[in-house]
């Protein structure tokens, strides 16, 4: 099974109406694409995962097990996404999460199995 990135863009997370920070979609993508990361780590856009107070969420899907990581309102963020995309891409067996992650962690209470989701690689 690949490592998958998957980030919540459903009714809550994302949703800037809602008052809601954004996710950056666009940002994700180019990075994927720049650092050619997408055979070894997918990333996936999707709909609603279950745990919506936690947003914005993104769920880690590794040989190891499950990620779960919540309220990412920055950039920075997502930008420490990356690198843990990259340094699984480019060392398989090292999932540690970056400094900036581990205290956005947490175990849903209520998640989605059928999601709707995009493939961007
Ligand atoms: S909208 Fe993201 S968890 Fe519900």
């Amino acid at each position: 099974m690949p490592t998958r990135v998957t980030v919540c863009k459903g009714c809550c997370c994302g949703n800037v109406e809602k008052g809601n920070s954004e996710v950056p979609i666009d940002f994700l993508k180019n990075s994927w694409k720049e650092n050619d990361i997408g055979k070894q780590v997918k990333l996936t856009i999707s709909g609603c995962l279950g745990p919506c107070s936690m947003n914005n969420v993104c769920l880690l899907t590794t040989e190891e097990g499950r990620i779960w990581l919540g309220e990412l309102h920055e950039l920075t963020h997502y930008s420490a996404l990356v690198d843990w995309a990259c340094n699984v891409a480019r060392n398989e067996g090292n999932t540690e999460l970056p400094e900036i992650l581990v205290s956005h962690r947490f175990e849903p209470k209520k998640t989605t199995t059928d999601l709707p989701t995009i493939d961007f690689n």
